[in-house]
């Protein structure tokens, strides 16, 4: 079985990237993670990224006085350098544009933490009690050109709780992104997932709960 060459693009602390390097260790994972690569010189990420002995790479999107286009290019730039089949973007913190978005088409994919279509954008455990949600969660989607838009592979769910803060929502939520990512990550590596439209079939078959995750 040939593994899948992933990059992982951060922003922070790499939370999400720890949880898809360690299932990465499982010999029998599809996905190997080659890069990890971030917009931000500090990203905590990138020194977790260094102790597990992986390839890192800083594009600072300051140096590029706000062309986004020139930013992502190389971006691309460097993950062509490494070989890259497929990205997975975990707290990455910057708008892409087509330009990025069309060139790994089917191949990028984003954590988001809440369940879309509700709440995209900055805020989302803010949002989730502000509106009174019973439910929140996460969701792995394909990219597409609409932020926090695109087919929808795997969503896990939490519970939002009477005395609930918005830290503590979160961190019930961050648990969830740790599950889901990478049997997200694992269904695309390996092929199982299709994309018709907006929506995503195949991956998880249809009478398992494989792609939900719920209390
Ligand atoms: C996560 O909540 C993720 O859903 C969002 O940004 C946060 C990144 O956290 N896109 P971490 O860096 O993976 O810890």
């Amino acid at each position: 079985m040939s593994r899948k060459r992933t990059a992982i693009l951060i922003s922070g602390r790499g939370s999400n990237m720890g949880a898809l390097i360690s299932a990465s260790m499982a010999p029998s994972y599809p996905a190997e993670i080659a890069l990890v690569l971030s917009n931000r010189p500090d990203a905590k990420g990138l020194e977790r990224a260094e102790e597990f002995g992986i390839a890192t790479a800083v594009v600072d999107h300051k140096e590029f006085s706000g062309d986004r286009e020139a930013f992502e290019r190389q971006v691309d730039a460097v993950l062509k350098d490494h070989r890259i089949e497929l990205v997975a973007l975990a707290g990455f913190m910057r708008i892409l544009t087509p330009y990025l978005v069309n060139a790994w088409t089917n191949r990028m994919i984003n954590i988001h933490p809440a369940l879309l279509p509700s709440f995209k954008g900055l805020a989302t455990h803010e949002r989730a009690i502000e509106e009174g949600v019973k439910l929140h969660g996460a969701t792995v989607h394909y990219v597409s050109a609409e932020m926090d838009d695109g087919p929808i592979i795997i969503q896990g769910a939490v519970p939002v709780l009477d005395n609930d803060t918005p830290d503590t929502l979160a961190s019930r939520v961050l648990q969830v992104e740790h599950q889901i990512y990478p049997k997200a990550l694992e269904l695309v590596a390996s092929g199982k997932t299709r994309v018709s439209g907006t929506r995503v079939t195949g991956g998880a078959g249809q009478h398992d709960t494989a792609s939900l995750v719920w209390p």
